[in-house]
């Protein structure tokens, strides 16, 4: 049977599918969150014809982004979100069919890539998308001695700034900040001012018991040059303040990491602060001197990546090491990608041709997306991902697209 993806006609019934999926507090923020979040030719449904009758079988939607990648470069990127199928359909291929039509129309579009934050981390690499961005959490304690002494110098020179996310324009100067700081950390996510409008506005019911976010902004000789969002909690230990800090994405230079990071450790009132997500190799670890000087650190997934069109992907980014690898992709959802593929990566630029050449290495596409932000993906020919016909090739692949910094966390999207 096919299932057919159409675009949305009914902005109310999208919006009550996704409530019914992800059965949240349904308030009346929840309109303006759509119409901010998701432009109206970006929401796509199925209805099946034993579905039910009053709200969707499945919608997704698309939120237009610019990422950058290694090399600087800023690019367009369909950024999939709002994924949702109804209880009663669940494991009949929706989300399949909205996955092939989500990969057409992107290509379509003339988009080389999509980008996901996934709910659950089985779900997306069947359909091609491989985890491009790790993220790292850390507990912070009060007054965390951070050392840097190359830095203090530039950090001298920056004041930080406090200020609620609700005031009038105070999300335009997280974007520009978010803007600035992009080509110097490949995975950031940039995207329209109603997106980051969207991230300083916060519904009653996730504001219950607590404070509304604020953006404390680092600025150098009068410029912004710097910014996190965090929130604080209220606890307090037999009658003495405990409370929590939390933080979100750090953006901007190290200097302005450092200040803003120094200031969240020295909140009134606060007994730790949890920075939720960082780059693997960011320097935060090294300043608070390690792993074992700060508490409880965690790690998961932050962006997958899709390369939607190898030929047209494989340019975009620049490459620390060359390559000349012929290469067998397997590809079940974007087809046009299937096939063998000379890639090869001098001087720091690409090209990918199609070759009749016999493959060096076998992989899925989902390999290409892992490893597209510049995350090392070497050891997935010890893991045994990725099949090697001429001993090397895949080091050499891998080699090439793995960069010297770790590809940066993106914002939730
Ligand atoms: C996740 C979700 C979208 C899957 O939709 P669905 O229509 O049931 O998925 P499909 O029937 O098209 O399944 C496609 C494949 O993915 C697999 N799959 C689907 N959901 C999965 C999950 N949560 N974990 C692991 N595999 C999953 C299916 O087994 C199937 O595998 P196959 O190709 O080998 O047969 C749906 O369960 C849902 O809406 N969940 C709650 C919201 C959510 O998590 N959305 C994702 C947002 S990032």
């Amino acid at each position: 049977m096919t299932i057919d993806v159409r675009p949305s006609e009914d902005a109310a019934r999208f919006l009550a599918t996704d409530q019914l999926v992800w059965f949240g507090e349904v308030g009346d923020a929840d309109e303006e969150h759509l119409r901010l979040g998701l432009p109206l030719d970006q929401r796509f449904t199925v209805d099946l014809p034993d579905g039910p009758d009053d709200l969707h079988s499945g919608i997704y939607g698309v939120r237009p982004l610019e990422m950058s990648l290694p090399g600087r470069a800023v690019v367009p990127v369909a950024g999939l979100t709002w994924v949702g199928v109804h209880p009663d359909v669940r494991r009949r291929g929706v989300l399949g069919a909205m996955m092939t039509d989500h990969l057409e129309r992107t290509r379509e579009a003339g988009l080389a890539l999509s980008a996901l934050h996934a709910s659950e981390p089985a779900i997306y690499g069947r359909f091609g998308y491989g985890n491009a961005a790790v993220q790292l959490q850390v507990h912070l304690g009060r007054g965390t001695t951070l050392t840097a002494p190359h830095l203090e110098d530039d950090v001298a020179g920056i004041t930080t700034h406090l200020v609620d996310s609700n005031t009038p324009g105070a999300t335009d100067r997280l974007r520009a900040c978010f803007t600035d700081a992009a080509p110097d950390a490949p995975g950031t996510i940039v995207a329209s001012a109603d997106f980051f409008r969207l991230h300083g506005s916060e519904s009653p019911a996730e504001l219950r018991d607590k404070e509304r976010r604020r953006f404390l902004f680092a600025r150098r000789d009068g410029h912004d040059v710097g910014a996190v969002a965090f929130r604080r909690e209220h606890a307090w230990n037999d009658g003495r303040p405990a409370g929590k800090v939390t933080a979100g994405l750090l953006c901007g230079g190290a200097a302005a990491r450092l200040a803003l990071l120094r200031r969240l450790v020295d909140l009134d009132l606060m007994a730790t602060t949890r920075v939720e997500a960082f780059a693997p190799d960011d320097p935060v670890l090294a300043w608070a001197g390690g792993p074992r000087a700060t508490g409880d650190i965690k790690t998961w997934d932050s962006t997958w990546m899709r390369v939607v069109d190898l030929a047209a992907a494989w340019p975009l980014r620049a490459y620390e090491d060359d390559c000349d690898v012929v290469v067998e992709v397997t590809d079940r959802h974007a087809p046009w990608n299937a096939g063998r593929w000379r890639l090869v990566a001098s001087g720091g630029s690409a090209t990918a041709s199609r070759t009749d050449a016999p493959a060096e290495v076998r992989l899925d596409t989902a390999v290409l997306g892992a490893g597209y932000l510049g995350r090392n993906v070497v050891n997935l020919l010890r893991a045994g991902v990725v099949q090697e016909h001429r001993p090397g090739a895949y080091a050499e692949l891998a080699r090439a697209l793995r960069t010297a910094r770790e590809p940066e966390p993106s914002l939730g999207f």
